[in-house]
């Protein structure tokens, strides 16, 4: 079973993609990882974010190893992959690896932007989680706070906004939900609760 997961920055997509892999004895994908990795080598190489070819050839050099650096993290690798992620072969070059990753035995959770368009179209649950920007923010907010990062809550709501409107806007692969997706609207539902919507879904879908 393939549980496809998209949704904007900050809606709360990865911790219910965790929740319903450990659940469902799922391995799971975090793809906005492979895009952090890529920027972050990028900028670890001191090469420029506007630089489309060397992008592309950090994606189709990305090492996983590099997936568990704390560094991914942080604000300015979210910007930065949002910039590159807009490179067409920069998607191309992960796609692969992704629809490898979904095609395992077992079946998967992949966690992203276009999973239910474009790396997995088939897969049996598609979830289209939001969140209002605002309340976005103030989880984003939080996060960082606890992760010792210091930021004001406008500043991450102007970043959510332009990242919004980024990945939306983009020519391959922006975000959108699939035709089939369910949309779950997080804004007045805390971890708890979108996941036990979520169960219910992926239960539903099981049964048919
Ligand atoms: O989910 P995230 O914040 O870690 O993602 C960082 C950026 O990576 C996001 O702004 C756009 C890009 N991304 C993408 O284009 N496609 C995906 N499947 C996942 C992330």
């Amino acid at each position: 079973m393939v549980i496809a997961i998209d949704g904007p920055a900050a809606s709360g997509k990865g911790t219910l993609a965790k929740r319903l892999a450990d659940h469902y004895g799922l391995p799971h994908l975090d793809t906005g990882l492979l895009y952090r990795a890529v920027a972050m080598a990028m900028l670890d190489a001191g090469l420029s974010l506007e630089d489309e070819a060397a992008a592309a050839r950090a994606a189709a050099s990305l090492i996983a190893d590099k997936l568990a650096d704390p560094r991914l993290r942080e604000r300015a690798m979210g910007e930065a992959a949002s910039r590159i992620s807009a490179v067409p072969a920069v998607r191309a070059a992960l796609l692969a690896l992704q629809q490898r990753f979904a095609g395992s035995a077992v079946g998967a959770v992949l966690d992203g932007r276009d999973i239910g368009t474009v790396v997995c179209p088939e897969a049996r649950v598609k979830l289209f989680i939001t969140a209002s920007a605002s309340e976005r923010a103030r989880r984003r907010h939080r996060e960082l706070a606890l992760r010792g990062e210091e930021t004001t809550l406008s500043a991450i709501l102007a970043d959510i906004e332009a990242r919004d409107a980024r990945d939306a806007s983009r020519a391959t692969a922006p975000l959108k939900a699939a035709a089939d997706a369910v949309i779950l609207d997080t804004t007045e539902l805390d971890a708890d609760e979108a996941f036990e919507a979520a169960k219910r879904v992926v239960d539903g879908a099981q049964v048919h």
